[in-house]
């Protein structure tokens, strides 16, 4: 078993929990690997939003969605690892989202996975202020 793997398996009753920890080099891969296969279309090759002009997404004139960035520069950041977990694992709370949830394509361990990729995108500063008053 791998550390991450072993860390998992401590954890595993708790995705929250898993989400406290800091992830190592080998989780943050994985990560990225699924979330170009799940997420980039919409949230950028690089986690900058469907929209860099508007990374906390919004709404196009025509009524669609714009996807916000993951990558620190949207508001993804004041969300709990909580909120987080359930917007990727159940899907936006807005019904008429393109968001939609994960939870039937994904095991709670690759949400986990894809969740510590995204905030490692993050500038230090904002993972430092997330780790410590965003529980
Ligand atoms: C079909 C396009 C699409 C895909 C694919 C998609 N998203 Fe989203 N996502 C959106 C849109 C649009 C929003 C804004 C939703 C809203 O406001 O209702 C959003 C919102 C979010 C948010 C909340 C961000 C915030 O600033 O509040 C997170 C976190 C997120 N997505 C993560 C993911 C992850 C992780 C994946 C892949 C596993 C993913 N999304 C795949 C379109 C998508």
């Amino acid at each position: 078993m791998n550390l991450s793997a072993s860390i998992w398996y401590l954890y595993k009753s708790s995705p929250i929990e898993a989400l406290s920890l800091e992830p190592d080099s080998e989780q943050i891969h994985r990560g990225k690997t699924i979330y170009e296969k799940n997420c980039s279309t919409c949230h950028g090759a690089q986690g900058e939003g469907q929209n860099p002009n508007s990374p906390k997404g919004g709404i196009n004139a025509n009524g669609t969605y714009i996807a916000p960035s993951l990558n620190g520069a949207g508001h993804a950041w004041h969300h709990s690892n909580e909120v987080l977990f359930k917007t990727v694992k159940e899907g936006s709370i807005a019904s008429d989202s393109p968001m939609r949830g994960f939870g039937d394509r994904l095991s709670d361990e690759k949400i986990v996975t894809v969740i510590q990729y995204f905030k490692s995108l993050w500038p230090e500063k904002i993972r430092t202020h997330h780790a410590m008053l965003i529980q």
